[in-house]
């Protein structure tokens, strides 16, 4: 059983949720968090449906067991692909995706219905976001175009976020959204709103839409609905309080989270899913 103090299972396929977490805390400081990333079987964005659904059920069973009170799929990937497949596993906790509250600020910040939508390739390839736009909008004439940015992720991973080369491949990826003059891009993976300079400069004219951001105030809406949530004033809490849980603690993994998150995050635990890592 949970209760308004159990923590909020926040899950991704490595560090880049740590993006997701940052806005979970500046919208909702006062509640404890369970992090988990799985670190040693990233990135999902590059495989298939069957892979990402079997290791969301690995993740979605273990923030069960550590009893929390809602689970935020910050993993973009498992938000398009396998949302259901973590819903299924999740029973009565509620479960957040990526995408939901994301189509929603994506239509009311167009003024041309025009829209650009960014992920990997799973995210891309399932019309998730796409889907939800067109289920949501009252429009008929709506316009969303889609591209899959895999370079994205190694481009952030590797620090190189002013380096010349990732301008030139941010343009590659970005110039046909452009002409199609699009107002406004959903940053549709973790990883992209530690590029929005890029993107930015490349389209200055797009509005850019954090699915992190729009999934925290959608939680913060829903915890409030439901009498679960930690109002800030009821306790003054000076350091957010977060568990982390990864599969693999790569070399980098300490200056990579600094860069995600903004601030030195403690020891993460190591933990295994599944049974090839047991
Ligand atoms: N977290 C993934 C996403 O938001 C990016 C990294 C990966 O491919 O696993 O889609």
């Amino acid at each position: 059983m949970f209760s308004k103090e159990s923590p909020i299972g926040v899950f991704d396929s490595g560090i880049g949720g740590l993006s997701v977490l940052k806005q979970f805390i500046r919208f909702l400081p006062s509640e404890s968090y369970i992090y988990l990333g799985d670190t040693a079987r990233v990135p999902y964005g590059n495989k298939s449906s069957r892979i990402v659904e079997q290791y969301t059920a690995e993740s979605i069973e273990f923030l069960l067991s550590k009893g929390v009170k809602i689970i935020i799929t910050a993993c973009n990937t498992v938000s398009a692909v396998a949302l259901e497949t973590a819903r299924k596993y999740a029973g009565n906790i509620d479960v957040i995706g990526m995408i939901e509250a994301a189509a929603g600020a994506a239509l009311r910040a167009s003024r041309n219905n025009k829209i650009g939508i960014i992920g990997t390739r799973a995210t891309i390839s399932s019309n998730a976001y796409e889907n939800r736009i067109r289920d949501i909008s009252s429009q008929s004439q709506i316009d969303v175009f889609s591209k899959a940015c895999p370079m994205f992720v190694p481009i952030v991973e590797e620090g190189m976020l002013r380096h010349p080369a990732s301008k030139l491949i941010a343009e590659e990826y970005l110039l046909p959204l452009k002409e199609n003059n699009i107002d406004t891009i959903v940053l549709g993976c973790t990883h992209y709103p530690l590029l929005s300079h890029l993107i930015s400069e490349i389209i200055p004219e797009a509005a850019l839409i954090d699915s992190g951001e729009h999934a925290a105030v959608f939680a913060l809406r829903m915890l409030a609905e439901k009498g679960l949530l930690i109002d800030p004033s009821d306790e003054f809490i000076q350091k957010p309080d977060i568990q982390f849980f990864v599969t693999d603690l790569p070399a980098n993994f300490y200056e990579q989270a600094r860069n995600f998150l903004g601030f030195e995050i403690n020891e993460p635990n190591i933990i295994h899913l599944g049974k090839e890592h047991s």
